[in-house]
């Protein structure tokens, strides 16, 4: 064997892109339309705001957009690219991968592994920890790979589910740990359940909300547990400078850490502390875009890094319904405390078109 071939490169994020869509929705106005108290949505769920995709954009577009964005922060050549791994549950097509429309956009092809990766809101996280594997396995010589997140969430009209629609992508360079460092342990848990899902042919998705909670808590307990293992759960959540979750809505994060603490011993006021302090504020970006499935907890690890010292830890906690869950740990690199994806969402948030009840009634008549 020779030696390149088994050298193990440093591995993490070394660009960020992402992309919301041109048009936002505010709970106050589904609320209207649906005949709710605008505070079930804002305080019940913790929702602000949904990115809506216009009537001409799809996944491939926020995809492309978010890559294309990773790809100009990050400065290596085309050529590098040896991995195109894209995680969605917003498949365009049941047989030719969502990577191939990404990779025909941004003109990539030749000595390139490109796939898609199925697994509900864990796609994403899926094809980061692959990627990230294949480097530090040494199978990637000096190869860097491309990982999309991108989804849009769609419930049918009246779904409990509606307000927390989004949409979004997030993608990122895997290469030289610029931005982050991946730690190449981490802590996965998956149990088979039908909490939800979408059935092939169907356009929306079934869920069973009391039981994809309940699924989420126990995934979320389990990893935390694996990973904090004989130390003082308190040392361990104090070192860390945030913690990510996947964001289905705010409040969901809110339970599933509040289940965590529970079961490690901590009483109401330090769940709460910790959860304001280190939990809190990595959502703000979601709370304006929606549940944007495989990118929800990239949009939070986004938002988390920005402004990082290097050597600070981040931990990423990813579920999946069906289901499949994973807690990584990351360490900020020199190039966080920059952030300069930031500059993508403020851009995104600040053109958007903002559509009321009216608007979005017409939005979802023209795709019925
Ligand atoms: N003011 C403030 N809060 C209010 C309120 C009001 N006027 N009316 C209701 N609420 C609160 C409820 O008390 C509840 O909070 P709690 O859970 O802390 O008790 C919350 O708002 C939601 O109310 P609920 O009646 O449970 O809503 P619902 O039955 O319409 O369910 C979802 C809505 C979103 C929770 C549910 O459909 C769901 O879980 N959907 C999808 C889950 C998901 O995305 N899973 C997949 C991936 S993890």
């Amino acid at each position: 064997m020779s030696a390149t071939a088994t050298a193990v490169n440093p591995t993490g994020i070394a660009s960020i892109g992402l992309h919301f869509p041109a048009l936002s929705l505010p709970v106050e106005e589904l609320a209207e339309l649906r005949g709710q108290d605008p505070d079930k949505y804002r305080v019940g769920l913790g929702c602000e705001e949904m990115s809506i995709c216009p009537p001409d954009v799809s996944v491939v577009e926020l995809a492309t957009e978010a890559a294309r964005r990773a790809l100009s922060r990050w400065g290596g050549s085309k050529e590098r690219i040896g991995m195109i791994a894209v995680g969605t549950e917003t498949a365009v097509d049941m047989s030719r991968p969502l990577s191939a429309w990404v990779a025909d956009r941004l003109g990539l092809s030749g000595a390139i592994r490109s796939y898609e990766v199925k697994h509900a809101c864990y796609g994403g996280t899926l094809a980061v920890r692959q990627a990230a594997e294949w480097r530090l396995s040494g199978a990637a010589r000096d190869q860097a790979a491309l990982v999309v997140a991108a989804d849009v969430a769609m419930y049918e009209e009246g779904d409990p589910g509606e307000p927390t629609q989004g949409a979004g992508g997030v993608a990122m360079v895997i290469d030289e740990p610029r931005i982050a460092r991946i730690d190449p342990v981490s802590y996965p848990w998956s149990e088979p359940q039908f909490d939800f899902w979408r059935p092939v042919g169907e356009n929306y998705p079934r869920v069973d909300g009391p039981l994809s909670l309940d699924c989420y808590k126990r995934a979320a307990e389990n990893c935390f547990k694996a990973m904090i293992g004989q130390r003082d759960p308190e040392v361990v959540l104090r070192e860390l400078a945030a913690i990510c979750f996947h964001v289905p809505f705010p409040k969901m994060v809110r339970k599933a850490f509040y289940r965590v603490g529970e079961f490690l011993d901590l009483n109401a006021e330090r769940i709460d502390g910790f959860f304001q302090e280190k939990i809190y504020p990595t959502m703000m970006w979601n709370r304006l875009c929606g549940n944007a499935y495989t990118a929800s907890l990239w949009i939070s690890v986004a938002r988390a890094l920005k402004g990082l010292a290097a050597g600070e830890r981040v931990a990423a906690f990813s579920y999946g319904s069906g289901f499949g869950a994973e807690l990584m740990m990351l360490e900020a690199g020199p190039d966080a405390a920059a952030g300069a994806w930031e500059q993508d969402v403020e851009t995104d948030f600040r053109d958007r078109e903002r559509i009321d009840a009216r608007g979005y009634s017409e939005l979802r008549e023209s795709r019925s």
